[in-house]
């Protein structure tokens, strides 16, 4: 265990699987305090139980990021147990590969919801405790699909560009607070969520053929640019996309 997120308390939704309890983990290891906020409340548990064997300051609670109220609640009992949030990542996320004809107007609102209103809650809700602590730092998901167009996938790619750009907002909203507000932007990350896109070794290098580091990237990968954005390493960057995607969208 090292210290580069000592006495530091972090919110992290999604964070029962995938890039979420990567960063979970990592944030761990780095002397966070962590909560674990997911609405897969099972796996947040158990992912809890792992980590609590090498930092006891672990707490999974159950949270749907679309509700209002879950949000209220969630960082209520977060700062009972730790009496601060310093950290607020918005990773939770959904993700669709249909085409923008295939798509229902119900299934477009769904990811809008989840991955864009999700983000926009746990800001709203967790920036009042930041400004009781006169600093902070946001890290928002979006994606390599918040920058650049692709073939399908258009709901998840609006839900994406609209994180980017609502995270330049509420930068400059609150940078005369000291509270850091960025994003993130991975590429093809192995995850669950995108297993169909490398479901056969000729699919997977379909998608290794496009990255110019030839490779799909990892939870970790991810999760090393989080820490950096979420430490104090980080402190005069606000505003800021940092994109984790193997030169992907450099070419
Ligand atoms: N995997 C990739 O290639 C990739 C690339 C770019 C961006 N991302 C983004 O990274 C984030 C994490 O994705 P992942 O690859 O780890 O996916 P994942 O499917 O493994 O994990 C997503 C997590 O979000 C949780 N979640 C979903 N809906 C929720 C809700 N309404 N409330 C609370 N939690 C909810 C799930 O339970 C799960 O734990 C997402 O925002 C995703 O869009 C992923």
């Amino acid at each position: 265990m090292t210290d580069r997120l000592k006495e530091k308390v972090a919110l992290i939704t999604g964070a029962s699987t995938g890039i979420g309890a990567g960063i979970s983990e990592l944030f761990a290891k780095e002397g966070c305090s962590i909560i674990l906020a997911d609405k897969n409340i099972d796996e947040a548990k158990h992912l809890c139980d792992e980590i609590s064997k090498f930092n006891p300051n672990c707490l999974a609670l159950n949270l749907d990021v679309t509700l209002e109220q879950n949000w209220i609640e969630v960082i209520q009992k977060s700062i009972i147990r730790f009496g601060k949030i310093n950290i607020l990542v918005n990773n939770a996320g959904i993700y669709s590969r249909k085409p923008v004809e295939q798509t229902e107007l119900n299934e477009f609102e769904e990811i809008l919801k989840v991955n864009l209103n999700g983000t926009f809650l746990g800001t709203k809700h967790v920036i009042p405790e930041m400004r009781r602590n006169k600093k902070g730092s946001i890290i928002n998901m979006s994606s390599t699909a918040g920058l650049v167009g692709n073939i399908g996938s258009g709901a998840y790619g609006a839900s994406k560009g609209g994180i980017k750009i609502f995270t330049k907002y509420a930068a400059l909203q609150h940078a005369h607070e000291n509270i850091r507000v960025n994003s993130i932007h991975p590429g093809p990350i192995d995850t669950k969520m995108i297993s169909e896109n490398l479901s056969t070794p000729s699919n997977t290098n379909k998608v290794i053929s496009k990255i110019p580091l030839k490779r799909i990237g990892t939870v970790n990968d991810v999760a090393m640019g989080v820490l950096f954005l979420a430490s104090d390493e980080s402190s005069y960057i606000t505003g800021a996309e940092l994109v984790i995607d193997g030169g992907l969208t450099s070419i």
